[in-house]
């Protein structure tokens, strides 16, 4: 396209002319004195242009479609050239600084949480949760039916017990088939369905991973005692005889020898629990590489982390030596609990926390894209060695598991008293490596609940130490109301460990939960069978009826929860003791550079007492309550010399400062990460 001259009327705004438009015929306003080489020409061009129309350019405007050399003269005009190089410095200058301080928060920022730290984690025992199909035993279907229940209390991650194929003599423990759902409990397709509604609803699920043992009814079981080659060595096989005495004295944790001769293959083998329950033998290789293939298996699933089954026992020593007996003036043929002996060759052994680490780094693996973190809890009772159990944090350079479960707490209700519980949490808080992250446990399906061994006076203040203390709570399905065992006559005992010893038995602990005052607490709808019994306290202690009332211990564990989660101070500030007697227990929750902070005063003792902090400088006098496990003292305002509570309340006081307790007490704090409140930016730096 090219314009006619001012003929054909074409007007260009207020230009008369365009000085650099050159015409069909070759003509046009810039005359061609070229001389054919080419710089030669452009420069003469451009030359000659200044030349000729110098002024007349400086009446012009630019207009559209204007050549290059005629825009060049344009731009190099001070008024052009002198605000772009302004923008053009500005912009680099911005981008700049910019860059720097996304380096530098990057750089201060302190880790984010993670959401096995920011939630409490729920674990259902799935036999008991909830049942779809009227079988009398809950199933995956009606965990699904019941996830609302997770949005209400403010829950995301969810640790579910096994439900992989097993003949159920540990209820699931005992795994047939590692790669398929008990009938029992569903289908692949329930479990696919079902984790794909909970990470739509953005809660992640915890799976049972079960690595010590099989079930004797596994493949590789059979294929091991008819000697097979490939699994031939699959499990801990030793000689013995049917009538001579067993390879050595280990005993089962479930009682009795831990050897059970087979017939098919003429030896014994081991089993640290039940006879069903034979152990697999970690020194073989194949055995290794079938568990890493497992956990892969589910991970590729989905599922977002392993609670790993007594991992302890995962190793024997191969020299089957006798274990040292406790008394040894004790009969041989009189050890037969796992109390009788020192577990020197059966339990952590060398070589455990290797593997364990491996399948940590097999999990990492799939931890890569953002928001999948795959999480790993290790259950290990070692009671009296807590070193033996902060081993399974890692170590600076190695990681193993998120964190082991720290059971202490399931003995709170040993000695009510404010020392005790102090106590109990400093040998976590006091043992567990720098910069590790704490948890805590109360009830779980081998130990009675909490509700009934310290009664439930206590269950409210219970959960609000659960749910300020630093760390990942775990509550087990029930707590939540205050669930209570059950009482089990010997003919309805179902479980294998009562079997030998009632009152070892686990099923006070695992009854159906208490969903409403419906039929069987609304745990089976369909029918009336549960596969235990119900609480006949079902009545009163269900979700539906608590939910109905704020000052139950069910809207107390939620508003707790809420609590805990929207607050910096709870989830990740400092926690110092302040006070500890015969009943009280009291800690503050502050975070350096934040005003906020909170004091936790807890009275586990059996009467009301009064509680004097006036010793505490760094509290203001004057303190309101901010929740009370009793409502009546909801928004009082206290004097910090005198705090009254009564046995089982708890009262958590939330209050302004600018004095932090932590600097001048540095022996009463601890913190897994430091970090510090910025109020000018509204976020976290590492300080
Ligand atoms: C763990 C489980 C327990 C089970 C045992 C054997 O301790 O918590 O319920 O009986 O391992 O698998
Ligand atoms: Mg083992």
């Amino acid at each position: 396209m090219s314009f006619k001259k001012d003929t054909d009327g074409m007007e260009l705004g207020e230009c008369t002319r365009n000085p650099g438009y050159q015409d069909e015929d070759g003509g046009g306003s810039v005359p061609d004195t070229g001389t054919g080489v080419p710089g030669e020409k452009e420069e003469e061009d451009s030359a000659s242009v200044k030349l000729d129309s110098a002024e007349e350019y400086t009446q012009l405007k630019p207009y559209a479609g204007m050549p290059k050399e005629v825009l060049l003269l344009y731009s190099s005009q001070a008024r052009y050239r002198v605000p772009r190089e302004i923008l053009f410095w500005l912009t680099v200058a911005c981008t700049l600084t910019l860059v720097a301080l996304t380096i530098t928060v990057i750089a201060l920022s302190p880790r984010c949480l993670s959401w096995w730290q920011v939630s409490p984690v729920y674990q259902i025992y799935p036999r008991s949760f909830k049942d779809s199909d009227g079988d009398g035993v809950g199933d995956l279907k009606g965990i699904q039916d019941q996830l609302h229940h997770f949005e209400y209390l403010n829950i995301k991650s969810i640790w579910i017990s096994p439900f992989y194929r097993s003949p159920m003599k540990d209820f699931g423990y005992d795994v047939e088939d590692f790669r398929d759902i008990d009938p029992l409990f569903g289908t692949m397709e329930d479990f696919e369905e079902l984790l794909a509604e909970m990470h739509s609803k953005g809660l992640k699920l915890i799976m049972d991973f079960i690595p010590n043992h099989t079930s004797d009814r596994h493949r590789w079981f059979n294929l091991s005692r008819t000697r097979d080659p490939h699994y031939e060595d699959y499990y801990v096989w030793a000689d013995c005889n049917a009538s001579a005495p067993k390879p050595n004295n280990w005993v089962s944790v479930f009682g009795n020898s831990s050897w059970t001769y087979d017939e098919v293959r003429g030896q014994c083998y081991l089993h640290q629990f039940l006879k069903e329950q034979p152990d697999l033998n970690f020194r073989n290789e194949h055995v290794r590489k079938e568990m890493i293939d497992i956990i892969h298996f589910w991970l590729k699933k989905g599922v977002d982390g392993f609670r790993m089954d007594a991992v302890k026992h995962i190793l024997e020593a191969a020299h089957l030596r006798d274990e040292p007996q406790v008394d040894p003036n004790k009969p041989p043929e009189s050890i037969t609990t796992e109390w009788d002996l020192y577990h020197d060759y059966t339990t952590s052994q060398p070589g455990l926390h290797d593997l364990l680490r491996g399948w940590r780094a097999e999990m990492d693996g799939y931890s890569r894209e953002p928001g999948r973190y795959r999480f790993m809890v290790t259950e290990s009772y070692d009671y009296h060695e807590v070193d033996k159990t902060m081993m399974y944090y890692g170590t600076p350079l190695v990681k193993e598991s998120d964190f082991p479960f720290n059971f202490y707490l399931l003995d709170l209700s040993h000695n009510t008293s404010g020392l005790w519980v102090k106590h109990l949490v400093h040998l976590w808080m006091d043992n567990m490596p720098r910069g590790q992250w704490a948890n805590w446990v109360v009830g779980n399906h081998d130990r009675p609940r909490i509700a009934s061994s310290a009664g439930q006076t206590y269950i409210r203040v219970i959960n609000m130490l659960l749910l300020t203390l630093p760390g990942t709570p775990t509550t087990y399905y029930g707590e939540e109301i205050g669930m209570e065992n059950i009482n089990v006559t010997d003919s309805q005992i179902q479980d294998p460990a009562g079997k030998y010893n009632a009152s070892a038995s686990r099923d006070p602990e695992r009854s159906p939960m208490q969903w409403s005052d419906d039929m069987n607490a609304g745990f089976n709808n369909k029918t009336n069978t549960t596969w235990l019994p119900v609480h006949p306290d079902y009545r009163t202690i269900n979700v539906e009826v608590q939910k109905q009332d704020e000052d139950s211990v069910l809207s107390q564990y939620r508003s707790l929860s809420r609590l805990r989660q929207s607050h910096l101070p709870l989830h990740r500030g400092w926690f110092c003791y302040v006070h500890a007697d015969a009943s009280v227990f009291a800690y503050l929750r502050e975070l350096d550079g934040l005003n906020q902070a909170f004091l936790i005063v807890l009275n586990f003792g059996k009467q009301s007492v009064t509680t004097d902090l006036s010793s505490i400088r760094e509290l203001p006098d004057q303190l309101e309550v901010l929740m009370s496990t009793n409502q009546e003292n909801r928004g009082k305002v206290l004097q910090k010399s005198r705090i009254p509570t009564g046995a089982g309340e708890g009262l958590v006081f939330e209050y302004y400062t600018h004095t932090r307790f932590n600097p001048n007490h540095p022996a009463q704090c601890y913190i897994s990460e430091k970090a510090c409140y910025l109020r000018v930016m509204d976020i976290l730096y590492t300080c």
